[in-house]
């Protein structure tokens, strides 16, 4: 399946456009995916389910294997009408879809139970940092050697603090860079030796920043006296 039989079909309602993730990282994903084989795929959250599509058709590209499914999850796609469902069956790959209309607290430990592991994880589902967290949690102990991690929107605050968090306390994660900026991609590169004391601060100035910006732009007034404390601190004689 190529990238422009996904273009033809994909449909999101105007009110929700900015839900899916952009076409350049819709495309990254499918090439990642294509290029190094990848063969087992999962995903959080499914909104419109174009992540879905693309991370699907870049596996079945490579692999004819008629039982590989790409195993998704979202308990709001009553909100979307069912809108992922609804764009699977219009390229029939609905059967090559495993849905679980479940929050991923819920379903990502029933699948570490069941033992089987992933060489492509993408997070996109809640974007609080505990939701998303949560999420990495899983998906490390879900995670093949060598697997792939990647998080969406990095804009955010939260997504910032936990990229951050992985870069100064996960050794066995690789950052690989992505030229897109609100993408952000981990390679699985050893196991986690981390011994029961071990804790590294990942708190970041930059993240602080752009969240006040973004609130600011948002309508928050109270940010703009934020940034003023802290030009007022680093401009104090
Ligand atoms: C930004 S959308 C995902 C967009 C998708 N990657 C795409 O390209 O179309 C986020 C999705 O996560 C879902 N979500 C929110 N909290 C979740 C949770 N705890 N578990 C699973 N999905 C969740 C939302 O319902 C929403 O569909």
């Amino acid at each position: 399946m190529e990238i422009s039989d996904i273009k033809k079909v994909f449909f999101v309602p105007d009110h929700d456009k900015y839900t899916p993730v952009k076409d350049e990282e819709a495309e990254f994903m499918y090439n990642l995916i294509n290029e190094n084989k990848l063969k087992n795929t999962l995903e959080v959250g499914l909104g419109y389910g174009k992540s879905a599509l693309y991370i699907l058709c870049g596996a079945l590209k490579h692999n004819k294997n008629v039982d590989y499914k790409h195993i998704v999850m979202d308990p709001f796609q009553s909100k979307y009408n069912y809108g992922a469902i609804a764009n699977f069956k219009k390229l029939h790959v609905e059967n090559q879809i495993e849905f679980n209309e479940e929050y991923s607290h819920f379903v990502l430990p029933k699948i570490v139970q069941s033992n089987r592991k992933f060489d492509f994880i993408l997070i996109d589902g809640g974007h609080k940092f505990d939701d998303q967290f949560v999420d990495f949690y899983y998906a490390d102990l879900l995670a093949e050697k060598s697997a792939f991690i990647l998080f969406h929107d990095t804009w955010m605050r939260s997504t910032a603090l936990l990229v951050s968090y992985i870069k100064t306390n996960r050794k066995d994660y690789k950052h690989i860079h992505v030229p897109l900026r609100n993408l952000c991609l981990f390679q699985k590169i050893s196991t986690d030796q981390r011994d029961w004391l071990h804790f590294k601060e990942f708190y970041s100035l930059n993240s602080f920043f752009r969240y006040r910006l973004v609130k600011w732009f948002n309508g928050e007034s109270k940010s703009v006296q934020y940034l003023l404390k802290f030009k007022d601190y680093f401009t104090r004689k």
